[in-house]
């Protein structure tokens, strides 16, 4: 079978982690990376010899990355008309206009978390949902949180069904490289409910859910508490064996080291990934508590990283490569190579 043909648009944090995920797809080819203009991530990409193909986005600013010495193959228009699916990384909102392009050439696209959910026919999660995906032309990931947070509670569900959930987030501010200002010295506290618990809610109809969000000071991973009342009854043990056994959970304990996000973070760096890039969630094993018969517990989620293997599930679903959500995502973790930790 003739491999996907993918493209990206927008090569910014997320845009880099896609190229990247796709070329490690056995079964998709990255035709290019598309972007507006010669930002550090573009440079890097000429630095690094230019693994990937780059399309410009604005040609009328075309001078500026032959300033910069960026080899360009050619618009993002060359781009579409030379691929099957469009990866949308662009800056939020960007993705809405981009779509006419995509509409233009009739060719399926995948949308971030920061377009509004109007942008989609189907808003995804490939463990959650994967089967609304199937042959979808636009689909939408949920964002960051919501992508970690729907792991742990459809693990759950799936397991013994659960009928409500209570998150609190623990927002990271601003992605390690940003420079916008950000708060300093205070958290800062969401209009409740969080978007997060609403959008899980869009996609699992069935779970009632509501949270809180506080913006905090850090850049590296958000942490959410989750409470979950299930259907039938859960244990300390049995909610440790649950997440456990999920493919894009890791379980990590204080006691080995994990103390919060940074652990999480240098771990990765410590591992060589690039970027310090971790697809996977933690959940702790030392934060499962009973409170009655709900469970509650705590998951790290690193923002940067965690939407790329259900960007890939997402392609699967949208070009009917597999039918079975569990083959689907068992293919993308095998190319991701999630789940070597376990050896
Ligand atoms: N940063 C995160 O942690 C995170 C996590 C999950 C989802 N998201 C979502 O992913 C999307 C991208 O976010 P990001 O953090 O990668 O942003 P970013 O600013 O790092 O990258 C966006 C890139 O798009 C480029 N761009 C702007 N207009 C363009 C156009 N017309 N055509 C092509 N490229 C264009 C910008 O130059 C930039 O390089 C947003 O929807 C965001 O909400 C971000």
């Amino acid at each position: 079978m003739a491999k996907v043909r993918v493209g990206v648009a927008g090569y910014g944090v997320i845009g880099q982690r896609l190229a990247d995920g796709v070329s490690l797809q056995g079964d998709m080819e990255l035709a290019g990376v598309a972007d507006v203009a010669p930002t550090l991530s573009v440079r890097a990409l000429r630095e690094k010899g230019m693994p990937y193909k780059f399309y410009t986005a604005a040609p009328d600013k075309r001078e500026d990355l032959d300033k910069a010495g960026i080899p360009i193959s050619g618009t993002l228009e060359d781009l579409v008309q030379n691929v099957d699916v469009m990866l949308d990384a662009t800056s939020a909102g960007i993705g809405a206009k981009n779509k006419e392009l995509y509409k233009k050439y009739d060719i399926k696209a995948i949308f971030q978390g920061g377009e509004k959910d109007s942008v989609a026919d189907v808003f995804f999660h490939g463990y959650a949902n994967y089967e609304k995906g199937l042959g979808a032309q636009f689909l939408k990931l949920t964002s960051c949180n919501t992508t970690g947070l729907i792991r742990a509670v459809d693990c759950l569900d799936r397991a013994v069904g659960v009928e409500k959930v209570a998150i609190t987030i623990i927002r990271r501010v601003a992605d390690p490289g940003d420079y916008h200002r950000g708060l300093t010295n205070a958290l800062q506290v969401e209009h409740a409910p969080s978007h997060q618990a609403l959008d899980l809610m869009t996609i699992m109809p069935h779970v009632q859910a509501t949270g809180i969000l506080i913006h905090t000071p850090v850049t590296h991973g958000h942490i959410i508490t989750v409470v979950a009342t299930p259907k039938k009854t859960l244990s300390i043990e049995s909610t440790m064996d649950l997440l456990g056994a999920h493919p894009r959970i890791r379980m990590v304990s204080l006691d080995e080291g994990f103390l919060g996000n940074a652990s999480l973070f240098r771990y990765a760096r410590d591992l060589g990934n690039p970027r310090g890039d971790m697809y996977e969630i933690a959940a702790w094993r030392d934060s499962i508590v009973m409170s009655g018969n709900d469970v509650m517990f705590a998951i790290n989620v690193p923002q940067e990283a965690v939407v790329i293997p259900e960007n890939m599930d997402a392609i699967r679903a949208c070009m009917r490569m597999q039918e079975d959500r569990i083959e689907a995502t068992s293919l993308t973790n095998k190319y991701l190579g999630i789940g070597k930790w376990r050896n």
